[in-house]
């Protein structure tokens, strides 16, 4: 085991390669050329340069939260995948890190994708921290297809580089071809054995898997633990992807995205969905079989939780493939807020901005009904009470950036992008609470009580400059300040 010691020690030096020669910049200097790009959100995580997806191995070692995130280091692109990495002891504020995880030599040489896929953070009886991931291999036939296998990686001292790398799950079991990733281990104590599940497709439905294992070496195959109905085969779904499954008061929540699924009512893809029952003897039973949809935006993914210091907290990655950051930007890819997941009195999974949020708010006033000009900085906006009717116009230069609102009992989101063949909107109960946070073009929505949430991304309008917030009830704003 390893003492945390200071992080700040080995945050990462960038260096820049330009027409007058080498430029090396630090922890600070990097700071203050990330927040100098207008464009860029202030309280939600992104990497310094480059392309970046899912949320990996967040863990909180100390004091310290880990976050690690699938990385493309030479382009703004998806491709060959690494684990880049951060710390932070407030969830809002990051050092960067040097990348952790390198994909396989062979990626590179072939010129093929693929690489560290997702995985999670694990720390065994004994303490030691690992991390569970899949390496994503040229296929034995190049040309036609790829493989998924399962690794361990165990860090270095300070958790700045993956020392040791061992491959512990190679064969699929009959029925699973090549989607077979993102691996959550867990320590069941009922049964005395670790537990791992696996995003998958079994015999052409998406499935999570269940592994068995003594020694985090060998894991031997338990069987499916979820399967989805057939209509989503019927509805693109080929797998599933990022599979999360934890424990909340006793029940247990399962979180999955569906890779190719497309919603047939409101056209929506790129969706998350949650089901919260019981784990017993190895078979997950849910309490009923609708699938709570996590997000009702085509914005928030591949989530990622874990446990620590009591509470249960999330990342997602902001982004979906259809739409994309105009060219120029220096990056790709933010995560959300950080999140802290519940249940409520019905079995709902419920979100809500960790409570570290609420040390970066200032004076919170009241919002009167018309427009008022907004400063260049983040919002966090409050509606309760009369929630039929209300309205949110965010606007810049004139223009409309994005609008909320409440029509007959169903909450909706609009940005000035949308031509009418998705739908962005979800019931909620008349008695709702709804909570607004937007920043720099990222709007994450929160409302009854944290049960119904959407997120949307605006990449044109990132700094609207007046909010009109028509309501019956009460309306607040903070503006929080990272
Ligand atoms: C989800 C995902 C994961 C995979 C990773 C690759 O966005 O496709 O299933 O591990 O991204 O970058």
């Amino acid at each position: 085991s390893w003492e945390p010691g200071r992080v700040e020690d080995c945050g990462i030096t960038v260096w820049e390669f330009g027409a007058t020669g080498i430029t090396r910049r630090t922890g600070t200097e990097i700071d203050a050329w990330m927040r100098a790009d207008t464009k860029r959100p202030g309280l939600h995580f992104s990497p310094i340069r480059q392309w970046m997806n899912d949320p990996n191995g967040l863990c909180r070692i100390g004091e310290t939260w880990h976050l690690f995130y699938q990385f493309h280091p030479s382009g703004t692109d998806w491709g060959p995948m690494h684990w880049g990495h951060a710390v932070s002891t407030d969830l809002f504020h990051w050092t960067h890190m040097p990348v952790f995880l390198h994909p396989e030599q062979n990626c590179w040489q072939l010129g093929a994708t693929g690489g560290a896929f997702s995985g999670n953070a694990f720390r065994d009886r004994d303490g030691a921290q690992m991390f569970f991931y899949t390496e994503r291999l040229p296929a034995y036939d190049l040309f036609s297809g790829y493989r998924e296998i399962q690794k361990l990686a165990r860090p270095g001292r300070g958790l700045v580089t993956a020392e040791s790398i061992t491959t512990v799950l190679e064969t699929r079991p009959d029925g699973v071809e090549h989607d077979f990733r993102d691996p959550k281990v867990w320590w069941d104590a009922v049964r005395g054995e670790y537990r791992m599940i696996l995003g998958a497709s079994l015999d052409g439905d998406p499935a999570v898997l269940l592994y068995g294992s003594e020694n985090l070496l060998d894991w031997r195959y338990l069987g499916p633990l979820y399967r989805a109905p057939a209509r989503f085969r019927g509805e693109g779904a080929r797998a599933v992807e990022c599979p999360d499954f934890f424990e909340i008061d006793g029940k247990w929540v399962l979180v999955m995205g569906f890779v190719g699924h497309t919603d047939p009512v409101s056209g929506r893809h790129n969706l998350l969905y949650a089901l919260v029952g019981d784990f017993r003897d190895d078979r997950f039973v849910p309490d009923n079989d609708a699938l709570q949809l996590l997000d009702f935006g085509t914005d928030f993914y591949a989530m990622q939780s874990c446990a620590a210091d009591g509470r249960q907290i999330a990342f997602a990655w902001l982004f979906n493939w259809e739409d994309r950051k105009p060219p120029g930007s220096p990056y790709s890819g933010e995560m959300s807020l950080p999140r802290e997941l519940s249940l409520d009195a019905s079995g709902r999974l419920c979100m809500a901005p960790a409570r570290e949020f609420e040390a970066l708010a200032r004076e919170r006033g009241e919002v009167r009904d018309g427009a008022a000009a907004l400063p260049d900085a983040p919002f966090d906006l409050v509606l309760t009470g009369g929630l039929e009717g209300a309205r949110i116009t965010a606007t810049q230069a004139g223009g409309t950036s994005f609008e909320v609102g409440v029509t007959d009992g169903v909450l909706w989101v609009r940005l000035p992008q949308d031509d009418g063949r998705i739908r962005y909107d979800a019931r909620i109960a008349p008695e709702a609470d709804l909570r607004v946070v937007h920043d720099r073009g990222i709007i994450e929505i929160f409302a009854d009580g944290g049960a119904v949430c959407g997120t949307r991304r605006n990449y044109k309008h990132t700094s609207p400059d007046a909010l009109t917030v028509t309501t019956n009830g009460r309306a607040t704003i903070s503006h929080p300040e990272a």
